[in-house]
């Protein structure tokens, strides 16, 4: 077997001459491209613009807190383990490359070691153990916490391609913008969320606050948030749903609690009936807007699209497509598609005069 080995080696001399310097090269930017990654992971967020970039790295909510300190000790444990290979393996390759004159050689052959054999046996089980207990630690504390007294309770449903918002003990109904009050050192008041889908799959994600939920047909998926610094919070649908997936996003409006409560009492209110924009609110309700729209304490009870009763304190239109300025807003209503190609909102073919009206009218919807 040797001797035929050598005689091969011999007779084929090119295939044994191995490009030494660039084999090593290779293994070296194979070996360090996961760490640049990485890296390039963590500083995006230190150099990006601070108020629009939602990084995983810089959570301000359980539980995304939790899974952050969970995904940096896994971050640690992998990251040691991939030094320690890594390192082995670019010494064994500089350290036993071939060398001039090796040709006839041949290294000493090792077999068994019950020590070795033991050891890399038992731990990389260890470490498994390690990891799958903090893991499993992890995910019960988030799946059993358990509502308190004064969590608030909401209802998010998915459709193509927005977010409809039910608060059904509060009584309201709202889109795109989920309010939620603050935790803080007077209290705990989590928000408890039921995510379900009119349409297909769709995924809730605001990275700051939560990791992914999806919210799937026929069926309702829990999750809970608990914010403690006021503020605005970008997400986005992360399931793809169809052409406009990209422009479904929603925002966490997170209040102090008086601030909250307030918000409450508004949204709890019928719409402002206002005599200035009567013209628009005939075309309004004499088109199929109300097949497809609520206003309360209208005549437009339609439920395929959101609720239009406080649509002005929203600050987007169409799922953060457009700000919710007149201009937009007339866009939107004169044709959707140019703001959002392939939405389900159709154009109503109204005449310019028409759009205006609906758009005063909508004006007074506060
Ligand atoms: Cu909804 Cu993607």
């Amino acid at each position: 077997m040797h001797s035929l080995c050598r005689a091969n080696r011999t007779a084929n001399p090119e295939q044994t001459v191995v490009p030494t310097g660039r084999r090593f090269r290779g293994w070296a930017l194979l070996t360090l491209a996961p760490s640049f990654l990485f890296i390039a992971g963590s500083v995006h967020p230190v150099f990006g613009d601070q108020a629009r970039v939602t990084s995983l790295f810089r959570p301000l909510a359980q539980p995304a807190q939790e899974i952050k300190e969970l995904s940096l000790l896994v971050l640690a444990i992998c990251g040691a383990i991939f030094v320690v290979v890594a390192g082995l393996l670019v010494y064994a390759i500089v350290r036993f490359r071939h060398r001039a004159g090796d040709e006839a050689s041949e290294p000493p052959q090792v077999y068994g070691s019950n020590q070795i054999e033991l050891a890399w046996t038992i731990l990389p089980l260890l470490i498994v153990f390690v990891l799958i207990l903090v893991t499993s630690r992890t995910i019960a504390d988030i799946q059993n916490r358990k509502a308190p007294p004064s969590a608030v309770h909401a209802t998010v449903i998915g459709h193509q391609w927005w977010w409809e918002i039910r608060y059904p003990e509060l009584g309201i109904v709202t889109a795109n913008e989920l309010h939620v009050p603050a935790s803080d050192a007077g209290g705990s008041r989590p928000t408890f969320l039921k995510l379900q889908s009119a349409d297909v799959a769709h995924s809730f994600w605001v990275p700051l606050l939560a990791g992914k939920t999806d919210l799937i047909p026929n069926r309702e998926n829990l999750m809970w948030i608990e914010p403690t610094k006021p503020g605005v919070y970008p997400g986005n649908c992360a399931e793809y749903c169809g052409t406009q997936h990209a422009r479904m996003l929603i925002r966490v409006v997170v209040q102090p609690p008086d601030e909250f409560q307030r918000w409450v009492r508004d949204q709890q209110q019928s719409a402002a009936i206002e005599t200035s924009a009567a013209e628009g609110r005939k075309t309004f309700f004499a088109n199929s807007c109300v097949n497809c729209h609520t206003i309360s304490g209208t005549p437009a009870q339609g439920k395929f699209g959101p609720d239009l009763t406080h649509l002005m304190s929203r600050t987007m239109l169409a799922a953060g497509a457009a700000p919710n300025k007149p201009d937009s807003l007339r866009q939107w209503i004169r044709d959707p598609q140019t703001i959002k190609v392939g939405c389900l909102m159709p154009n109503m073919q109204l005449t310019d005069a028409e759009v205006d009206q609906v758009v005063a009218y909508l004006q007074t919807l506060k």
